[in-house]
């Protein structure tokens, strides 16, 4: 029953596009799924500073706060960068591998163009005078010591067969810990993967065969978390390891071949004395869980990894980014987890799968031999005469090497994911902790995707506030590697083609006080007059911001003086758009008229609200009078422009206005009130005698069209249940796996037909085709002024210049103002093939007025606008 009710669901959803929800038959909760405020685009960057040598992939980063250098291992180089500025003088270390070597490489069947080339995969430090550094050598891995006083290689190269992968693109995480280097990866194609001690003696290693303690496994990252410190019991330092491997225990969900897992050491292991000789002893692995409850939709795919070290170890945290299995459809989660929730996992009840089903596990129930396996060696053994792990007793060792998986799984904190994103995949993420101007600390975490963005992200009470989004590169590439200095308050991004250095924050990018303190950036806070970084301030008694709310603080600042005055003067029956742009994505627009708030958006009201503007259709002289827009965000109503608004009857004598297009939006999609200076461009005049036919079409025809196209579908949609009710019944006993796999086509269908869901879910809107240029659907999901409703999620953001897969090449051309376009939004459906002139649409309002200028004959008052500021 449940697969028939899922194929009705999906079938509906897909072609009538009742809702402008993902078409997952599990709708996520809306609150997770969270629009970064602001959009800045890379043109707009501010205190940006870049560095590129000759070399690609930048993708190994080490940072030295005290030193103030970063250190930067890329494809065939090294670099010994100033932290303070990326951009001035660097040091390098070409270290290419030789054309032979390359040949071998290629011989062996890869890549000359990406994979026969060292790629630096290690730098760290190991002394106080020397890093240790290992690149894949064009498949044939090499390490070396690194004499940072003179930034030159200082050895022989060293084999590096045991500590770096020969491939490029695979999986690893190494730590340099006192001088001992523990590695993680499958390190050629045809071993299995390991977690390596390997200098000095004695090395360690995971067991190979059976598949018990890795199986396939795929490292993202690792950490040490010193647990000797202050430790009552004389506990051992831990080392932890991050990645995700093939599922092996039995499992309620049909469609996990991968689990994400957390794996650990002691660091003063040594391995048995005879059994589990050179092996750890202290291997145990946990089940990293990060699902949206209720949904049974499940991230298993562990992409990065940030531990936030605390005080203490309880205070520690764990940040981890989450995909989902399916390579073509893309979607993020990021789950936090408490060290302490991990600790008690590897302290409970452990794992086993019987000699013959090995694919079976269950939790053991029997009994535990002492000293309790995997266990660090502590006072207690030691005061038993146990003093290292070569003194273990063979069951006990016998033990851990059978069952190093523990049963219970750990949760993120909350139950759920902090975030969940649709149509994005981060690829690595960064945290750091800022004190804000209530005392409080919060995390902020800086996110990097797979298309070079950076977003920025506060933690509020368990919920994310994303507070921009920052496009690092023209060219989408993704974020390699992400870098917080504290010192010198900024963020350093590696990637394919460069290093960037952002400052942690951009205060004065925020021109009011609303602006400012709607943000709840952590750094920002309002002083009366301009939006400062609090760090800057000693003072912080003036100072106002509103982390918790994001909404208090701006009563009494001076709002009104921002606001724009704008006069329009137009002639009767014309449409007038009156421009207001919001700087958040995460504002909607409100419209009064004398003070009353615009009812009724609907197709008789002659009215519409774009995310740019309003728009007046076929103006009435009754409709003169002051329009305000306003901003309406986290309750708070923040007026933005007012026009003055005249409609007559009779032309005016002067003869029209020579045409002026708006500029371009150049860079951010943020404006501010005082520099914006646009009263003169908004609407030309052009005087063309169309006939009144040429108007939008009639209600009748829309009726008509919109009947038949109902009918249509709902033909199709008959059709396809029939089809998809048979295909259910086959099917009915892999019900988890074919419900899944359905959500997964019916995402990729919905990118790539993102108009026919836009023309359907507008189900009684206009469609004007006749000049040729686009269509215009004007949105009615929000006809009814029905304030309750939640918003409906946005449109997955921009990706500019992306070379994405939409077929339509719709999404080459998606301006970003489109992300912000919900359901009472114009939405800008189509190009016809024979405009030329302006490739791309930055802004919607340049297109509306486009369309309005062919067809209407506007007259702009010979009256200058009043702007004040
Ligand atoms: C960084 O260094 C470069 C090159 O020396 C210089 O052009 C740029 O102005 C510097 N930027 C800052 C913010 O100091
Ligand atoms: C660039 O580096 C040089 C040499 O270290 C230094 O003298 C100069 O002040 C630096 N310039 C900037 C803008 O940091
Ligand atoms: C890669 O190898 C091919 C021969 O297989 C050669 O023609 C090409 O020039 C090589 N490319 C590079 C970048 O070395
Ligand atoms: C650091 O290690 C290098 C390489 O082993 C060695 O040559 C150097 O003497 C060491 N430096 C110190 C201060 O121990
Ligand atoms: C290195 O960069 C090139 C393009 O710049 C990319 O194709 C390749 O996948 C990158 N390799 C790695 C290992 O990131
Ligand atoms: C360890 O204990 C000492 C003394 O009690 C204290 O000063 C120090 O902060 C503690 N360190 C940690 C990491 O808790
Ligand atoms: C363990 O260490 C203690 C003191 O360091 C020593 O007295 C004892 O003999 C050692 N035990 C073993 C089994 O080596
Ligand atoms: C607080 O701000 C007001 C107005 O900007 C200013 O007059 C006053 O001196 C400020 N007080 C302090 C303590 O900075
Ligand atoms: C806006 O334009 C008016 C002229 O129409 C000019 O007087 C005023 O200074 C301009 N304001 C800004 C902020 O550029
Ligand atoms: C607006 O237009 C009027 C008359 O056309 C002109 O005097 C005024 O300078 C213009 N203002 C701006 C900011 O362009």
């Amino acid at each position: 029953m449940m697969s028939r009710d899922v194929a009705w669901l999906s079938c509906l959803q897909l072609l009538c596009g009742m809702s402008s929800l993902w078409a997952y038959p599990f709708r996520p909760p809306l609150d997770l799924d969270i629009t970064p405020r602001t959009t800045v685009l890379s043109n707009g960057l501010w205190g940006c500073r870049r560095f590129s040598g000759t070399a690609l992939n930048y993708s190994t980063l080490l940072l030295e706060e005290e030193a103030g250098v970063l250190y930067v291992g890329a494809r065939g180089a090294l670099y010994a960068l100033q932290a303070d500025n990326i951009s001035n003088f660097s040091r390098t270390i070409d270290w290419e591998a030789p054309e032979d070597q390359k040949q071998l490489c290629l011989n062996k069947g890869k890549d000359n163009k990406t994979e026969c080339f060292n790629h630096i995969r290690f730098l760290q430090r190991f002394n106080s005078t020397h890093l240790y550094t290992c690149g894949t050598h064009a498949f044939s891995p090499l390490c070396a010591y690194i004499d940072d006083k003179d930034f030159r290689i200082s050895s022989v190269f060293e084999e590096g067969r045991e500590r770096c992968p020969y491939d490029p693109a695979k999986g690893y995480t190494g730590l340099l810990i006192d001088g001992q280097i523990y590695t993680a990866s499958q390190y050629e194609f045809w071993s299995s993967p390991d977690i390596r001690r390997n200098s000095p003696n004695p090395t360690l290693r995971t067991e190979e065969a059976p598949t018990r303690w890795l199986y396939e496994a795929d490292f993202v990252g690792s950490a040490l978390v010193r647990e000797t410190v202050n430790s009552s019991v004389g506990d051992d330092d831990k080392i932890y390891f991050f990645f995700t491997e093939k599922s092996q225990e039995h499992s309620p969900y049909f469609s996990h071949s991968r689990v994400a897992r957390v794996g650990r050491v002691c660091k003063s292991d040594r391995g048995g004395l005879l059994t589990l000789q050179k092996k750890w002893t202290s291997f145990l692995k946990a089940r990293l869980v990060c699902s949206l409850p209720d949904y049974e939709f499940h991230f298993n795919v562990l992409r990065s990894v940030f531990v936030l070290e605390g005080l203490r170890t309880q205070d520690t945290v764990l940040y981890g980014i989450f995909g989902l299995e399916w390579k073509n459809v893309k979607a993020s989660a990021i789950c936090r987890y408490s060290m302490t929730d991990i600790q008690q996992a590897f302290d409970g009840p452990y794992m086993e799968s019987q000699e013959d089903t090995s694919a079976k596990w269950t939790e053991y129930s029997g009994k535990v031999p002492e000293p309790r396996p995997g266990s660090c060696i502590t006072d207690r053994l030691r005061a038993r005469g146990i003093n290292f792990s070569t003194d273990l007793p063979d069951d006990v060792l016998h033990f851990v090497r059978r069952h190093p998986l523990m049963a219970k799984q750990i949760l993120p904190v909350g139950g759920r994911p902090l975030l969940f994103r649709r149509s994005v995949d981060y690829s690595k993420i960064a945290v750091h902790r800022v004190t804000a101007l209530d005392g409080q600390t919060y995390h902020m975490l800086f996110i990097g995707t797979d298309e070079g963005w950076l977003q920025r992200a506060v933690e509020v009470k368990s919920q994310l506030h994303i507070i921009e989004e920052l496009q690092l590169f023209e060219g989408p590439q993704p974020v390699d590697s992400i870098v917080i200095s504290q010192k010198q308050m900024s963020v350093y991004v590696g990637s394919q083609s460069a290093v960037v250095q952002l400052p942690l924050s951009t205060c004065h990018r925020y021109s009011s006080c609303f602006d400012c303190v709607l943000a709840r950036d952590p750094f920002c806070a309002w002083d009366g007059e301009e939006c400062v970084e609090i760090t800057s301030h000693t003072d912080r008694s003036n100072l106002t911001q509103d982390i918790l709310n994001g909404n208090e603080g701006c009563e009494n600042s001076a709002a009104d003086d921002l606001v724009l005055h704008r006069v329009r003067s137009v002639m009767a029956g014309d449409d007038v758009l009156l421009q207001c742009e919001l700087s958040s994505n995460l504002a909607t627009p409100q419209w009064t008229l004398h003070g009353q708030e615009l009812q009724g958006y609907g197709l008789n009201s002659g009215y519409r609200i774009g995310t740019d503007g309003l728009l007046v259709i076929e103006a009435r002289p009754d409709q003169s009078g002051d329009y305000s827009c306003f901003a309406l965000e986290s309750g708070v109503r923040v007026p933005v422009v007012i026009y003055t608004l005249t409609i007559r009857h009779d032309l005016p004598p002067v003869p029209p206005i020579d045409m002026t297009h708006p500029p371009h939006q150049s860079g951010t999609t943020h404006r501010t009130a005082q520099t914006s200076n646009r009263s003169n461009l908004t609407l030309h005049p052009a005087p063309a005698p169309h006939p009144p036919q040429l108007e939008f079409l009639s209600l009748r025809n829309m009726e008509a069209m919109y009947l038949s196209l109902i009918t249509i579908l709902g033909g199709l949609c008959l059709v396809l249940t029939v089809v998809l009710l048979y295909v259910g019944f086959c099917v009915q006993t892999r019900r988890g796996k074919y419900s899944l796999r359905a959500a997964a086509q019916a995402e990729r269908k919905r990118s790539g037909h993102m108009e026919l869901k836009t023309i359907s879910s507008q189900c009684n809107g206009k469609v004007d085709t006749h000049d040729g240029l686009l269509q215009i659907v004007p949105g009615e999901a929000q006809a009814s002024p029905n304030k309750d409703l939640p918003p409906a999620p946005p449109l997955p953001p921009p990706p500019p210049n992306s070379e994405s897969e939409y077929t339509n090449g719709l999404s080459a051309t998606l301006p970003s103002v489109l992300r912000k376009m919900n359901g009472n939004s114009y939405v800008l459906l189509r190009q016809s093939d024979g405009d030329t002139t302006s490739p791309l649409y930055y802004s919607f309002t340049e297109e509306l007025n486009r369309i309005l200028e062919k067809r209407k004959h506007t007259q702009l008052c010979n009256k200058p606008d009043e702007s004040s500021v």
